[in-house]
């Protein structure tokens, strides 16, 4: 457990689940304490799985607390990733969205990244990426994005506005989705929203959706 500027960066000992593609996500329960909340992952070194945490709520919080030694349910990959068959990937983060990048990066070799933050505080979780051109407020991450988006295949993580403005900009992005999940594997309808007249459960139809 490591702070990265106003993140938790969370590690846990991987046991024999697999890392999955870039933008799956684990549900992740400290035991005990509350229901598990997913969350994407974030870093997937040697016998690791990492999270970047936002303490936003109990969930969260719990997460941010636990003790190194403690037990953790992590139960994953689950739903789909970015899809990485892309010619000219370019990466935009907002906030607690840079979270599944350091592990897309690493599989695409680097690709340029943009990452806007709300503070300097939370900007420091650049660090994570460390060639990013990185915005704060007033500043949004779709300013230098309009001066990118031509030559780029956009993957975006944030929070949906900005996954709105991107989507405007960028009609063909892959974008990260959130909704609230309660079992992470389709069984809840927890996560249902509607896309064109349908309901999808973002768990298993996303996170990962294409913009159009
Ligand atoms: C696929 C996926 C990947 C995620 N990856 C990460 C991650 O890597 N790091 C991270 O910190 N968080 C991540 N999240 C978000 C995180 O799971 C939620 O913020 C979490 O459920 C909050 O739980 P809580 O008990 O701390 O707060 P809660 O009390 O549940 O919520 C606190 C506030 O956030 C709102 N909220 C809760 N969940 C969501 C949501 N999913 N979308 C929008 N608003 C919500 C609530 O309405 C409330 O205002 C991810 C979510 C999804 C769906
Ligand atoms: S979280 Fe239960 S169906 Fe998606």
């Amino acid at each position: 457990m490591e702070g990265v500027g106003a993140y938790t960066l969370l590690r846990v000992e991987r046991g024999g689940l697999e890392p999955g593609v870039p933008g799956q996500f684990f549900m992740v329960e400290a035991p005990g304490r509350l229901l598990p909340r997913p969350m994407s992952l974030c870093l997937a070194p040697a016998g690791e799985l990492g999270f970047l945490l936002e303490g936003v709520g109990p969930g969260t919080r719990a997460l941010c607390e636990v003790e190194p030694g403690e037990r953790l349910y992590v139960f994953g990959p689950l739903g789909n990733g970015f899809r990485l068959d892309v010619e000219r990937p370019l990466l935009v983060g907002g906030g607690i969205g840079i979270a599944p990048f350091p592990y897309v990066a690493q599989a695409l070799g680097d690709p340029p990244v943009l990452l806007g933050f709300r503070s300097e505080r939370h900007a420091e979780a650049a660090v994570l990426l460390p060639n990013a051109a990185v915005v704060v407020e007033p500043t949004y991450v779709t300013e230098p994005l309009a001066e990118l988006v031509e030559d780029h295949d956009v993957l975006a993580c944030g929070p949906e506005p900005m996954l709105e403005a991107v989507r405007a900009l960028a009609p063909t992005a892959q974008l990260a989705w959130e909704a609230p999940m309660a079992c992470g594997y389709g069984a809840c309808y927890g996560c249902s929203v509607e896309i064109d007249g349908v309901l999808k459960r973002l768990c298993i139809d996303g996170p990962i959706l294409e913009a159009a």
